[in-house]
């Protein structure tokens, strides 16, 4: 396992260059990675050269955001492929980097099929490696193509539920086009209010502990251009009494069968304030983010994080001092509860925006007929 980083110079990344990316140099081929760790404070990569390092970049989060761990899960496989590892056991340890985006098994569980169909047809390894690469750049592709489509019928709902336009949108965690083959999720919908000169606010939760909305779509907010500011968490629900959001735009980590979202913890109580406060609380997400295997809410695996992200202060640009790597916080000792996601139940949310167009109301019934419809596309 090797694990390489080197400085980017001028280069303006996202907008100019993948988060993710295969390359083929002449010691082999490698998955490069934006480390989404060190952001804002530097953007450096961190290249891949086997499965191992991916499984330790998904843990980290160095690469993370559900499509994107999807995408990362299918390159896992085909590099444990194309250079010869175990491919069962490179999937295996993928799939259980981290367990709440179904985006990552879907991801592998894909490479890894076109691997076996490819292998079962001709018996040659190397055949079945390129095809596990084909399904992972396929997929790639496809998200991206997802992610405009879902921006398009998020901004037309949008016009629709708030038709005098000056959209004031309230986000959490981050999901543009750091977690995506293209811009995203519900942050792709935010950009293409702005482009269309509808946007008159982004409100950017901080999302701790580990601050994905300050490090990192505030570094999207403001490579876009958009007006956006920046609050604690605790602070979202002043902002709802003031009367200042029009509406709540988050992605999701897994969608079970009956509607309830999975997303960064926080995502919950938005959906209650919202619905108090009667304002729209959107998911926008790809359909391979929809789980028909779990079929409600108390049955998704919510991750468990450390208890140093909440006790130490571990953004990247901080002096390390604690046992986590980051500045204490809390007295030495002091437990913590520290759930990396949380579940909305479908009747708090408002709409589920997907590639194939939007669900509202949130039923089990809805939603199997729009994955019964995307699977005839
Ligand atoms: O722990 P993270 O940073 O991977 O969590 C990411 C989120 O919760 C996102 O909101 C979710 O993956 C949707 S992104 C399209």
């Amino acid at each position: 396992m090797a694990d390489q980083y080197a400085q980017t110079g001028e280069d303006k990344r996202p907008t100019g260059m993948p988060v993710i990316r295969w390359e083929e140099p002449p010691e082999g081929p490698v998955v490069v990675l934006l480390d989404q760790t060190r952001l804002p404070a530097e953007e450096v990569e961190l290249v891949c050269t086997d499965a191992s390092a991916l499984v330790e970049a998904i843990r980290t989060l160095a690469v993370r955001g559900a499509p994107l761990l999807g995408i990362a899960g299918a390159y896992g496989v085909a590099l444990a492929a194309v250079r010869g590892f175990d491919v069962d056991e490179a999937a295996l340890a993928l799939e259980g980097a981290r367990p709440t985006a179904v985006n990552l098994s879907v991801g592998v569980r894909r490479a890894v099929a076109a691997y076996r169909t490819a292998l079962a047809k001709n018996g040659d390894t190397g055949a079945a490696a390129v095809a596990a690469l084909v399904a992972a750049r396929a997929l790639h592709r496809e998200d991206a193509e997802a992610s405009a489509r879902m921006a398009g019928h998020g901004l037309e709902l949008l016009d629709e539920l708030l038709p005098g336009g000056g959209h004031r949108i309230l986000t959490h965690c981050n999901t543009g086009s750091l977690v995506s083959g293209g811009e995203g999720t519900a942050f792709a919908v935010a950009l293409e209010a702005h482009r269309a000169g509808r946007l008159r606010r982004l409100w950017v939760d901080e999302t701790r502990p580990l601050l994905q909305g300050a490090r990192l779509t505030a570094y999207e907010a403001a490579r876009s251009g958009m007006a956006y500011s920046l609050l604690t968490d605790n602070a979202a629900g002043s902002l709802f009494a003031a009367g200042e959001v029009d509406a709540v735009l988050v992605g999701a980590d897994r969608i079970a069968a009956d509607g309830s979202v999975a997303n960064k913890v926080g995502s919950y109580p938005l959906a209650v304030l919202a619905r108090y406060h009667h304002v729209p609380f959107i998911v926008v997400a790809p359909l391979t983010t929809v789980d028909p295997e779990t079929p409600d809410g108390a049955s998704i695996e919510v991750e468990q994080r450390p208890g140093y992200e909440v006790t130490e202060v571990t953004a990247p640009q901080v002096t390390v001092t604690g046992a986590g790597g980051g500045i204490p916080v809390a007295p030495l000792g002091t437990q913590a509860y520290n759930p990396a996601f949380d579940v909305t139940p479908p009747e708090l949310v408002t709409a589920i925006v997907t590639e194939y167009g939007v669900l509202s109301p949130v039923t089990a019934e809805a939603l199997a007929e729009l994955s019964a419809r995307s699977r005839q596309v």
